[in-house]
């Protein structure tokens, strides 16, 4: 219904990206953040928790309940992104501890009740492994009848990021990406393909940096620990350094934060509607996301074989300027005119 609030919940493994994300949920006023889940992917699920609360509270939202959540992936071992995310998981900005605890519940059970007590169907944003996305399909189903959608942030048409196939929240956990697919609910695929393009350009990171509104740092000096492009093609001598002079400010990626603009706004994404499965087998291949785009079945089909495939919206492009705009108009409060051209996100 027009006007309406969208009630959302996020299933996060905060991450430098998951915070961006959180930081614009909380603040988006067509979105109504209702609980926020925990599970170990960037860094172990007790630091995700302390994150996450750390970010809630810096973004002025310390009422909204976070539960913890899976420690590890359902079959496979615990392997992080520390190397991307920093020690503590969020960039190593030495930010305070939280004053906040978790609510006294695990996540799978924050989620049940967040989702059946909505008065409007949910939509659910991971943007992290689907663990605790698993272990709630399984435990309880019934949820989905009051799910509107699932938007993950997840997977990739073309190229990996774990491997050079697989994207990280898949690989992580695989079999729980895998259940994920037959949830029975309509499943957009917010993937790498669009996920890497969308990027801030330096000289609004700096702004962002120079914010005296603590959630406006906070998402500048997030930024400036996403380099735009792969950290091992960027010199640390090109992460601005505290004073941020000019001309050295690198563009910072949005990542998880673009599948929470895709909720907000969704005509700045292009999707289609494609069969996705997960390769679980063990080897190369491992936690990479099939997408069929073929005009028509190949002989594997006509000759019997391939299992049920989902049907998954894919993103398949995005509107780069739209999102940044809405992003910064929303977290910020402010966009220069000067560096951010395109349709304005709210249209
Ligand atoms: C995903 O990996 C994590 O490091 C990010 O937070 C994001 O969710 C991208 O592959
Ligand atoms: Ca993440």
């Amino acid at each position: 219904m027009a006007g309406q609030r969208i009630p959302v919940v996020i299933d996060c493994d905060t991450g430098v990206d998951d915070a961006l994300a959180l930081l614009f949920a909380v603040r988006h006023p067509g979105l109504e953040l209702r609980a926020v889940t925990c599970v170990a992917g960037n860094t172990d699920v007790d630091g995700v928790v302390r994150n996450t609360l750390t970010v809630l509270e810096r973004a002025g939202a310390g009422d909204v309940p976070v539960a913890r959540g899976a420690e590890r992936p359902l079959v496979e071992a615990v392997r992080s992104a520390r190397h991307v995310h920093g020690a503590d998981g969020m960039g190593d900005l030495g930010l305070p501890a939280p004053t906040r605890r978790p609510v006294d519940v695990d996540a799978v059970t924050l989620l049940r009740r967040e989702i059946l007590a909505s008065p409007r169907p949910v939509t659910l944003i991971p943007t992290a492994p689907l663990t605790n996305i698993a272990l709630l399909l399984r435990t309880h189903p019934e949820v989905t009848r009051n799910i509107e959608r699932i938007v993950f942030m997840g997977g990739a048409v073309a190229t990996g990021n774990a491997t050079p196939v697989a994207e990280f929240n898949v690989w992580h956990d695989p079999e729980a990406a895998a259940v994920l697919l037959t949830a029975g609910v309509p499943i957009t695929m917010y993937g790498l393909d669009v996920f890497q393009r969308v990027v801030v350009p330096g000289a609004e990171v700096r702004r962002l940096r120079a914010s005296t509104e603590p959630g406006a740092r906070l998402a500048g000096d997030l930024l400036a620990h996403r380099p735009a492009v792969p950290s091992s093609a960027v010199p640390s001598s090109a992460v601005p350094s505290s004073d941020g002079a000019a001309g050295d400010d690198p563009d910072g990626g949005l990542g998880d934060a673009g599948a929470v603009c895709a909720v907000a706004d969704p005509a700045g994404l292009t999707t289609r509607l494609l069969p996705v499965e997960v390769s679980l087998a063990p080897g190369p291949t491992g936690g990479q996301t099939i997408v069929a785009r073929r005009a028509r079945p190949g002989e594997a089909e006509i000759h019997g074989g391939g299992r049920e495939r989902a049907m998954v919206d894919v993103a398949l492009d995005v509107d780069v300027p739209r999102y940044v705009r809405l992003y910064l108009r929303t977290v910020a409060e402010t966009v220069a005119e000067t560096t951010v051209e395109g349709p304005d996100g709210n249209d």
